[in-house]
């Protein structure tokens, strides 16, 4: 019968990824694969390592075979329905946590469009509590995930289904709204690479130039936020300059865009 020791010396992923595999299917700490190296596991279990193992090597993305992504210090639950959480995002809830402190405004009212697994919208209401968060997509999959990650975690968001503003029909208006939309151009051919092969389209590309989304949010965003409220979003690499022209196009003031830690302007916003 197969041991610890034996599926790591055959495995051809990366050691910490099988071993993180095998955490999974063994339901163990790492230490307990070390100090169990040479017991044998039950052969169902062997099973279940190798069909995943076997996804591992085509490509499959380690967050949904785990079926979790840490995020700002937190377990997102993620299926093939949602994006995975990137860690360049924490920048886009940083920057919201930091408004949200010098507001004024004792429940102030945040909108996340595209909310996705629900990872921004979650961490801003757990580090937040005074914050009232509403979570916007437009895949009611996503957004049934959402809210159960922000169950699971403890956190209070209302979820809304539909197209960027037509979910908040009917809402008052938000002091921030906060949004990672999809804007990968659908001619970009790393849509064809890699992890993104495997995440949904409807969340990576909007189908057009990519800014199509952006546009959207930023034209729409004065009907929706208060007079000093922000609007920030998450953009890729070579957009900093076109949203920083549609915020000042839409009247928004103290314009700027932000660095990730590799310097990359990833984040641009401005306030009412
Ligand atoms: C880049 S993902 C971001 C997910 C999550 N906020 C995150 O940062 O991990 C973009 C999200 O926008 C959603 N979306 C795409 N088109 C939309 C639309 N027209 N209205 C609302 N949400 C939309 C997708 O379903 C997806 O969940």
């Amino acid at each position: 019968m197969a041991n610890v020791r034996e599926l790591l010396r055959a495995s051809e992923l990366p050691r910490l990824e099988t071993q993180m595999l095998l955490q999974h299917v063994l339901q163990v700490p790492r230490v307990w694969l070390i100090s169990h190296d040479t017991d044998s596991l039950q052969p169902e279990k062997v099973d279940q390592y190798h069909a995943l193992a076997q996804q591992r090597l085509a490509g499959q993305p380690m967050a949904y075979l785990l079926g979790f992504r840490e995020f700002m210090g937190h377990a997102f639950a993620v299926s093939p329905a949602v994006l995975i959480p990137r860690p360049e995002t924490e920048l886009l809830v940083e920057t919201a946590l930091d408004f949200l402190n010098e507001s004024v405004n004792r429940q102030p009212r945040v909108l996340d469009m595209g909310t996705g697994s629900g990872a921004i919208a979650t961490s801003i209401a757990l580090a937040c509590p005074r914050a009232r968060v509403v979570g916007t997509d437009i895949s009611g999959e996503a957004l049934a995930l959402a809210a159960e990650n922000a169950h699971r975690l403890g956190a209070r968001v209302e979820f809304l289904d539909g197209s960027w503003y037509h979910a908040v029909c009917g809402q008052p208006v938000f002091d921030l709204i906060v949004s990672n939309p999809p804007y990968i151009s659908a001619s970009d051919p790393h849509l064809q690479q890699g992890d993104l092969r495997f995440e949904p389209a409807g969340a990576l590309t909007d189908g057009a130039d990519g800014l199509d989304a952006l546009r959207t949010i930023v034209h729409g965003a004065s009907a929706w936020l208060k007079a000093g409220g922000a609007l920030w979003m998450e953009h890729g690499w070579d957009q900093a300059l076109a949203v920083r022209g549609f915020l000042q196009q839409a009247g928004f003031k103290q314009v700027k865009s932000l660095p990730d830690l590799a310097g990359i302007e990833r984040i641009s916003g401005g306030y009412l």
